[in-house]
């Protein structure tokens, strides 16, 4: 059976999430099943793969069929207490054991960092291309992932703030995402670490030659400006941004993959109850190059 993409939603969401049916992720791909998902992406964004039972490896293994990963120098846990190697990105409320870590636990507060419109990686100096998300075990409700179409919202600003964002410059940071929602209990080596770093505010595919608005609750200043009009502006640009005409909201079920490209879409986590399990496992492209060499 060769694979076909239609839209998720053809009523609502032409040309955002794809569903994908009639490929096997488990094992490895053909050249023409690659190309076909690449292409996928770029038409759509996101994609969404059902019923793919895969394991940490297979998933690494899948993922690098489609180019390079980065590692997961993003998340918090020292590295004693990762339940995944450092090519997966652990989107779960399970310590290493498999319990679930109490409420008040520092990686689950940092993980709630999520729950924030954001693209991955931009607070590193080359951020992501693709995310790719494999959802094992789901909670009866809640905790859906949505995504917000950078690219159509970028179409839809005037004329006037596209010439006003064409060229700005935003500094990035994991500090300044966490700053939102009070937590600041980082150590002087992570603060070290996640130094803020320099993403453009458009950016432009390089296949399909579309812009998008380049955001994330990570961005905490432009260059140039004064701290407080940056962020009034940054959090603007996000409301427009994520409107509900911009935004697929993804509804999980146990075994689907949903692969997002980070530089034409956000996305957030909803909340769920934390006595319940999540378990997500997250691998991730790189974009090998800095948004400043993709410039419109
Ligand atoms: C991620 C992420 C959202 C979610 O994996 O990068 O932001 O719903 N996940 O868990
Ligand atoms: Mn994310």
């Amino acid at each position: 059976m060769s694979s076909h993409i239609e839209p998720v939603d053809p009523a609502q969401q032409r040309l955002f999430a794809g569903l994908v049916t009639g490929v096997d992720l488990t094992r490895r791909l053909s050249d023409h099943e690659v190309a076909g998902i690449h292409a996928g992406m770029d038409r759509f964004g996101v994609l969404v793969f059902r019923g793919q039972r895969l394991d940490d490896e297979q998933q690494i293994s899948f993922s690098r069929q489609l180019g390079p990963l980065e590692q997961a120098t993003g998340d918090i846990a020292a590295p004693q207490d990762r339940r995944v190697s450092m090519e997966v990105n652990d989107i779960s409320n399970l310590d290493k054991h498999g319990e679930l870590l109490p409420r008040d636990d520092r990686r689950r507060l940092f993980g709630l960092g999520n729950q924030l419109w954001h693209s991955d990686s931009s607070f590193k100096q080359v951020p992501a291309k693709y995310s790719l998300l494999s959802a094992r075990k789901i909670p009866a409700s809640g905790g859906n992932t949505e995504f917000a179409d950078m690219r159509a919202a970028y179409d839809a600003l005037d004329a006037a703030t596209q010439r006003e964002v064409h060229d700005l410059i935003c500094s990035h940071s994991q500090i300044f995402s966490r700053a939102i929602l009070g937590f600041d209990d980082f150590s002087d080596a992570e603060r070290e670490k996640w130094a803020p770093v320099r993403q453009r505010l458009v950016r432009r595919h390089p296949i399909t030659g579309r812009l998008s608005l380049y955001l994330a609750s990570h961005a905490g200043g432009i260059e140039g400006w004064p701290v407080p009009e940056a962020r009034a502006f940054l959090r603007d640009l996000t409301e427009h941004a994520t409107q509900r005409q911009f935004v697929y909201a993804h509804v999980w079920q146990p075994w689907d993959l949903v692969i997002w490209d980070n530089r034409v879409t956000m996305h957030r986590a909803r909340r769920y109850d934390p006595m319940q399990v999540r378990d997500m496992r997250r691998t991730t492209l790189s974009n090998e190059v800095s948004s400043l060499d993709q410039a419109p």
